[in-house]
């Protein structure tokens, strides 16, 4: 086990040389995207000072170079997630493209009037509006899986779900709100056994645990590089190779096709088939480092120090009245470093702003699921800190600081 150790970390990430008014920079914001180390933004500065060419085309020298470089940090995030090849990773841009794919090409090809969608009450907007709209075209029926009083998922909830014979089971790995972490292994153990195809969103685990998809089975998983130290505009959807190599294209053009006639055309192979039009070329080159960075520190020690922050920050606003936290316990290791929270009778914005004068970033809202927020939670918004590899003990102190000062203003 290697110790994260943050303070050094911190100096990989050119942003925290920042000070607004004298302060550092206190990042809590790593659910909504990460920072990125200067490795990730060396090698987009590389490529287009270097050899910047399209991708796939030229045979000229940077051309190749180009392509070598994209393809090649595919097969980076096969090793990373344990994919059997690169070729069933298609790079898209961002989970909430990714999973429209999924809704778009297979669900329009397998869902029909009747059939039955399984999602949960905890999944962000990008995991339940494709599903929305793919139920309402097909008049197919959405079934949720509760999230229990422990924050959890309602284990008789899901079993009623399955017991409908879903055709897809579509859900999150870790929630953007609770911070809940779903036995996904064993989900979609049972969903198989129901006969049915399971989607995994991985927007908030891919960064931050240890991910295995041969072990963990499902047929499809998404991901956006942005959360996970990478670029913006740049996201993966990985799927199994037979079940791709069965879907119909969504968006055609260039270089998503093998043969072209006036009237007709055939399709390049996986994943090429889904990747129409010039790609985000630095978007891919700039995963390569940003993969290398979190395998260096090993994704073991990166979920362990996020659990140690997490247990941290929640012992302390536990001492703090008026300080109420959404997410389950911390006793079977299945919460993640994100933490949401209310401060009684105080708008969450208000918490925001005042925490940003203490140059600490948090995010408020809703969070990009509302039914969860508002239907479950029964708030309008809550405020919500999320950790990652940069983050130690002293930004969570900071964080103390900055609600006993909300306090004192609202006088709670
Ligand atoms: C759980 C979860 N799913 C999906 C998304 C959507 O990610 P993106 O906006 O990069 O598509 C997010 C973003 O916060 C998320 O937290």
């Amino acid at each position: 086990m290697v110790n994260i150790d943050s303070e050094e970390i911190k100096k990989d990430f050119p942003i925290f040389e920042s000070r607004k008014d004298g302060q550092r920079l206190v990042y809590l914001d790593s659910a909504a995207t990460s920072q990125k180390p200067r490795a990730v933004i060396n090698a987009i500065s590389d490529y287009y000072s270097n050899y910047n060419a399209n991708i796939h085309r030229g045979v000229y020298q940077i051309a190749e170079r180009a392509t070598e470089a994209y393809e090649n940090s595919k097969k980076e995030m096969a090793k990373f997630l344990g994919a059997e090849s690169y070729e069933e990773l298609v790079y898209v841009r961002n989970t909430t493209e990714a999973i429209n794919l999924v809704a778009l090409s297979w669900g329009e090809k397998n869902i029909s009037e009747g059939d039955h969608i399984l999602i949960s009450e905890m999944e962000h907007h990008s995991n339940l509006v494709p599903w929305i709209l793919l139920a309402k075209r097909k008049k197919a029926v959405l079934d949720y899986i509760k999230v229990g009083e422990d924050y959890r998922l309602d284990q008789e909830s899901l079993e009623n779900g399955l017991e409908k014979n879903p055709k897809l089971v579509a859900i999150t790995h870790a929630s953007n709100v609770l911070g809940t972490i779903n036995d996904v292994k064993s989900i979609t153990k049972k969903a198989h056994d129901k006969g049915a195809v399971v989607l995994v969103d991985g927007a908030q685990s891919a960064p931050h645990m240890p991910v295995n998809l041969s072990d963990i089975g499902c047929d499809f998983y998404a991901l956006s590089g942005h959360k996970m130290l990478g670029p913006t505009g740049i996201g993966a959807l990985y799927g199994k190779r037979e079940i791709l190599e069965a879907m119909p294209p969504v968006i055609g053009g260039g270089d998503m096709i093998e043969t072209v006639e006036f009237y007709s055309c055939t399709w390049n192979r996986i994943p090429w088939k889904f990747e129409a039009g010039t790609s985000n070329i630095e978007g891919g080159i700039g995963m390569t480092p940003a993969i290398q960075y979190l395998q260096k520190l090993g994704m073991e020690n990166i979920f362990k120090h996020e659990v140690e922050l997490t247990k941290y920050a929640l012992d302390a606003l536990a001492e703090i009245k008026n300080v109420e936290t959404y997410g389950p316990d911390m006793k079977k290791n299945d919460h993640g470093g994100v933490i949401s929270f209310s401060v009684n009778g105080v708008h969450p914005h208000d918490i925001a702003s005042i925490f940003d004068n203490y140059n600490v970033a948090i995010r408020a809202g809703h969070h990009c699921a509302m039914p969860l927020v508002t239907q479950i939670l029964r708030q309008s918004a809550v405020a919500r800190m999320s950790f990652y590899i940069y983050n130690n003990k002293d930004d969570i102190d900071k964080a103390v600081e900055a609600i006993n000062e909300v306090k004192r203003i609202f006088k709670k």
